[in-house]
C-alpha cells in the first residue's frame, strides 16, 4: 500500500512537474529541428550557389569558346577593312577575269563587236558597259586600255533627236569628266582608247567594257572559315 502510495504520490507530484517540464522540453526538440532544419537550409543554399556560380562561368567559356575561333578566322578581313576601308571590300570581291576599280569591278573583253553586241554581252555578264564617273576613273581606264593596246566600246552613244551625249544609265554626259573626239552623228557611240576618247560608227568593231558592282562573298572576304 506504502509503495503504490508513494507511485501515486509521485505519479501525483510528477506529473504537474512533468507538465511543467514539458513545456520546456519541447523547446529543446523545437530547438534541434529548426537548427538541422537551418543546416540543411544552409548547405542547400550553398549548393544552389554553387550550382549559379558553375552554371554562369560555363556560360561565360562557351561563350568565349564560341566567340574566339570566329574572331580569330575574321580578324584578317576586319582589320584590313579598317586599314584600307574604301579599296578593300572591292579588291576582295571581284570574280576572276575582273579588275577592281573602287567600287566596282571592270572587263576588258577579248573579242570584237559592234556597240550594241558589247552591250548584249555585258548583259549576260550581269554587267553594263562602263560608265565613267569622274578623271581618275578615265585615267585609269586609258591606262589599262594602253596596255590592253585596242579601243574598247564604253557605255555612251549619241541619241537621237535630243541630240545628246548620253550615258546607259540615262544621264546626259557632262563635259567636265571627258571630251568626246570626232563628229556626233545619228548612229553615234563612244570608245576609249590610251590617249582619246572618240565618237564611232556604233557598226563598227571594237572591244568593249563591262562593269558592275563588287559582289560581296564572306567566304572570300574570310577565306579561312
Ligand atoms: C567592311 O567595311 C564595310 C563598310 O566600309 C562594311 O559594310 C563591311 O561589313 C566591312 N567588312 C568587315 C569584314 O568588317
Ligand atoms: C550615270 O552615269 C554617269 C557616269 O558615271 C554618272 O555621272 C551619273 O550620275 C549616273 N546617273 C545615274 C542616274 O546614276
Ligand atoms: C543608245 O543607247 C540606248 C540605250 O541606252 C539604246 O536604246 C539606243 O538604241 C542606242 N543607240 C544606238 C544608235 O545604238
Amino acid at each position: 500500500m506504502d509503495t503504490s502510495r508513494v507511485y501515486l504520490i509521485l505519479k501525483a507530484s510528477g506529473t504537474p512537474g512533468a507538465q511543467r517540464a514539458a513545456p520546456p522540453s519541447p523547446p529543446p526538440d523545437a530547438c534541434r529541428c529548426p537548427r538541422s532544419h537551418r543546416w540543411a537550409l544552409k548547405l542547400s543554399c550553398a549548393g544552389l550557389l554553387l550550382l549559379l556560380l558553375t552554371l554562369i562561368g560555363m556560360s561565360v567559356l562557351v561563350r568565349v569558346l564560341i566567340q574566339k575561333p570566329s574572331i580569330g578566322k575574321c580578324r584578317e578581313c576586319i582589320q584590313e577593312n579598317i586599314t584600307n576601308p574604301t579599296e578593300s571590300p572591292a579588291k576582295l570581291s571581284c570574280t576572276k577575269g575582273w579588275l577592281p576599280h573602287r567600287d566596282k569591278c571592270i572587263h576588258f573583253s577579248q573579242e570584237s563587236n559592234i556597240w550594241k553586241e558589247g552591250l548584249a554581252d555585258c548583259a549576260m555578264k550581269g554587267a553594263t558597259l562602263l560608265l565613267i564617273q569622274d578623271q581618275e576613273e578615265l585615267r585609269f581606264v586609258k591606262d589599262s586600255a594602253n596596255v590592253k593596246g585596242s579601243a574598247f566600246w564604253i557605255g555612251l552613244n549619241h541619241t537621237w533627236p535630243d541630240k545628246n551625249w548620253r550615258w546607259i544609265n540615262g544621264s546626259t554626259l557632262s563635259s567636265d569628266v571627258l571630251q568626246i573626239t570626232g563628229e556626233a552623228k545619228k548612229d553615234s557611240c563612244t570608245s576609249i582608247s590610251k590617249d582619246r576618247v572618240v565618237s564611232e560608227d556604233c557598226a563598227s568593231d571594237n572591244m568593249w567594257i563591262c562593269q558592275k558592282e563588287p559582289t560581296l562573298i564572306p567566304e572570300t572576304l574570310c577565306p579561312d572559315s
